[in-house]
């Protein structure tokens, strides 16, 4: 089984992808944890590149976040879901639409066929929207005392749009979504991504 965590930054995706995945450990599944960009060893000197130097041109960018992806793909998902292990990733190809699509405006069509072509067709069974206003995500990551990345030196409006975006990808494709409140508590949201997951699962 596939698994993707998407959301703007802030929102507490790898908290709750931590706690499924100790859920689903204790279920006695084989879990790969993983995450774009910089799940693979290419992928970290291409994380490097597009979050931490200089300007990056906005189809440059869109690129190499596909290349990470591609190589992701094929190089860590599918070998680990032939094993029949569950892969959870934080972020897919649906960061590359809202925020390359969305945020950069270079059209969330295009965005999507390129991740496509990269992915070749492999989509995630569940993909965790976990949904926050932008402000309050700037707020919570404020918080945390981290410097922020080349990304998370965007406006509140970027934030805003990539939000509206995923929240358009979410409305468009229900079966493979799942849409929480990102202002709920830890334990609620996990409840209800457990919920899915064991459903999925045939629990
Ligand atoms: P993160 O690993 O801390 O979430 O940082 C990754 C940053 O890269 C985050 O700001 C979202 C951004 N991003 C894109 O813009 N497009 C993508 O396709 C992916 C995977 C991430």
């Amino acid at each position: 089984m596939f698994i993707s965590f998407e959301g703007i930054d802030g929102v507490g995706k790898s908290t709750q992808a931590d706690l499924l995945e100790a859920h689903l450990v204790g279920l006695s599944r084989e879990v790969v944890r993983t995450l774009e960009p910089g799940g693979s060893e290419l992928g970290r000197d291409i994380r490097k590149l597009l979050l931490h130097r200089g300007h990056v041109d906005a189809r440059a960018e869109a690129l190499l976040y596909a290349a990470d992806r591609a190589h992701h793909v094929a190089t860590v998902i599918r070998p680990a879901l032939a094993e029949g292990k569950v892969v959870i990733t934080d972020r897919y190809l649906d960061s590359s639409v809202a925020y390359q699509g969305a945020g950069r405006i270079l059209g969330a069509t295009e965005v999507r066929d390129l991740s496509m072509w990269a992915i070749q067709g492999l989509l995630p069974a569940l993909t965790v929207l976990l949904d926050l206003d932008a402000a309050s995500a700037v707020a919570r990551r404020a918080k945390t005392g981290d410097a922020p990345d080349r990304l998370e030196r965007e406006k509140v409006e970027f934030f805003e749009a990539v939000r509206a975006c995923y929240l358009e990808l979410a409305a468009a494709e229900p079966d493979r979504f799942l849409v929480v409140d990102a202002r709920l508590s830890v334990d609620e949201i996990q409840a209800q991504i457990r919920a899915r997951v064991d459903e999925l699962l045939g629990r």
